[in-house]
């Protein structure tokens, strides 16, 4: 007897939170209570149906269903039906003849967001960010996949044997899949049998810096040393990814104020942007390699708008791809308060017509997707203690606001919602070789998905931030864009603010 009646009421329970999680928590407020403790109840509530299942829903299959499900041709009422890790149908049929269905009503369902750009700097720099909280930190965003730079960890993935220690821990750590890009530098350009090797290994494509890279056992590539990779890169069909700046002399006032943003700024003019990019153009018009398919020279976080003519111009002869930053559509430099050093990047943020262009560059496609180039370093690197912006470390900490940053920015310049998610999600799949497995809603692709409301503000409050560095320019700016749910592989990562407990990632590497 006593039996049955705890039999019943884990039924019970069962049935009252499968029912809590089918409604909209915040149109709720007699719920509301419970959104904190959602998951964990969910865990005690609901044991293991599927002993594979790492996430916190544990039915093998499900159904998501909304009014504004993103179909890779437009936004319709819809039902995404997963199974296993796989999306195995979209159905403008939201009459659901499943056990298992959460309808989030007039809630978005999005295609996971995909960061081709953040740097989780483990091992050796884990006190700067980790694969942990950085990939934590970019599901509860929304973002599913990241793709690692292969600096700043220590040692930076240059060689087959560092991939391998950046796979054996992002295995066990991530909560969102993780892919590679690793480092072309000066020793192994020339060596087609490293580079090889690393993309036996599972890397994405590779990544070069310009100019120095703040990192000493990560340097800087010259004519040469581009000229000498280029033909492997285009027989092998693989993306190419250049921190394009190159530094001359430049007029400053060694006077000025260290602690006024515009010092810094000073020291890095739009030139060294435009001077990258016209001789990686120079070098592409002198190799007569063919470029196999998936080939791009990918012009990493364009800050001035002044290079997109050029770019263009040479978009007609090469396949050159165009990403900018998240930071670069929020931020201008006018507004970037004395001694802010959460501020600084590199190439820096410049000024709000700039700003104005680059949107606009991103609404009509001639910038091909935002990354947040997330790149976080401790306060006493930021030089927070003295605000001096031409000490302070470069790097904005913003992977989990790429979301909403881009929507804000964007969705004014006329992109939609389907426009979004061409933006972070497939287009970025398509850079990194994943066209056809992710990037898009559709069956047979990865279940990567993120919910989320586009008309309401997200928090930004720092005791939000889940970044191992709570200082980030996204603080308490607000943004629209509030994320509800997050799956990764068809594991339920985040939820209504809370985070799955064990990170579900996957390793993503290169399949030939
Ligand atoms: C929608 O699906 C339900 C359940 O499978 C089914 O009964 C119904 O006929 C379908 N409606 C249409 C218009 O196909
Ligand atoms: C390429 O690098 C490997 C490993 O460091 C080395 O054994 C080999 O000699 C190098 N090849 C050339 C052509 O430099
Ligand atoms: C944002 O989150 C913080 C920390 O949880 C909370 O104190 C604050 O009230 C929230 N703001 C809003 C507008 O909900
Ligand atoms: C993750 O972030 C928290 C909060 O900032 C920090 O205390 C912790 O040390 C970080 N974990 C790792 C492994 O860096
Ligand atoms: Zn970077």
């Amino acid at each position: 007897m006593a039996d049955r009646t705890i039999i019943g009421l884990v039924i019970l329970l069962n049935a009252i939170a499968a029912g809590v999680l089918y409604q909209r928590f915040h149109d709720h407020p007699q719920v509301q209570l419970l959104e904190s403790k959602a998951l964990e109840l969910y865990h005690t509530l609901l044991p293991p149906k599927t002993p594979d299942r790492c996430g916190a829903i544990k039915w093998p299959a499900y159904v998501l269903v909304s009014d504004r499900v993103v179909f890779p041709d437009g936004v319709r009422p819809g039902a995404v039906y997963i199974s296993g890790s796989k999306i195995v149908d979209v159905s403008e049929n939201t009459t659901v003849d499943m056990p298992h269905v959460l309808n989030f009503k007039d809630a978005v369902i999005s295609p996971g967001v995909i960061d081709v750009h953040i740097h989780l700097n483990e091992p050796g720099r884990e006190e700067w960010e980790g694969i942990s909280n950085g990939t934590r930190a970019a599901v509860s965003g929304g973002v599913t996949t990241v793709i690692d730079m292969p600096l700043n960890s220590n040692p930076v993935t240059t060689t087959l044997a560092q991939l391998e220690a950046k796979k054996a821990r992002a295995k066990v750590k991530a909560f969102t899949h993780v892919g590679f890009w690793a480092g072309l530098v000066p020793e192994n350009a020339a060596n087609h049998t490293v580079l090889a090797e690393l993309v036996a290994g599972g890397a994405l494509g590779f990544k070069s810096f310009m100019c120095n890279s703040g990192i000493n056992d990560f340097g800087n590539v010259g004519r040469q040393d581009i000229a000498a990779a280029l033909p492997f890169l285009k027989a092998r069909g693989l993306p190419f990814f250049v921190h394009a700046e190159v530094v001359s002399p430049v007029e400053t006032d060694p006077a000025a104020d260290p602690t006024a943003y515009a010092t810094y700024m000073a020291t890095r003019p739009p030139k060294f942007e435009q001077d990258a990019i016209r001789l990686l153009v120079e070098l592409l018009d002198a190799d007569a390699t063919p470029a196999a398919p998936g080939f791009s020279v990918h012009i990493a976080h364009l800050a001035d708008a002044g290079a997109l003519d050029m770019i263009k111009a040479a978009q007609a002869r090469h396949p050159i791809t165009v990403e900018t930053c998240a930071h670069y559509l929020t931020f201008a430099a006018e507004d970037v308060p004395n001694g802010q050093t959460q501020y600084k990047c590199a190439p820096p943020i410049r000024g709000s017509a700039n700003r104005q262009r680059l949107i606009t560059a991103v609404a009509s496609g001639a910038i091909d997707l935002v990354s947040s180039d997330h790149s976080p370093a401790p306060p006493s690197l930021k030089a927070t203690d003295t605000g001096n912006f031409l000490k302070a470390w470069g790097g904005i900490s913003g992977a989990q606001y790429l979301l909403p940053a881009s929507w804000t920015a964007l969705e004014g310049a006329g992109v939609d919602l389907l426009g979004l998610a061409r933006l972070l999600s497939e287009a970025p799949a398509r850079l990194a070789g994943l066209a056809g497995r992710k990037g898009k809603l559709a069956p047979g692709y990865d279940a990567d998905v993120v919910v989320w409301e586009p008309e309401t503000r997200t928090n930004t409050s720092v005791a939000l931030n889940l970044h191992t560095h709570k200082l980030s320019p996204y603080t308490d700016v607000p943004l629209k864009g509030k994320v509800l749910a997050s799956v990764v592989g068809g594991e339920l990562m985040a939820l209504f603010g809370n985070t799955n407990k064990q990170p579900c990632g996957t390793l993503l590497l290169k399949r030939d």
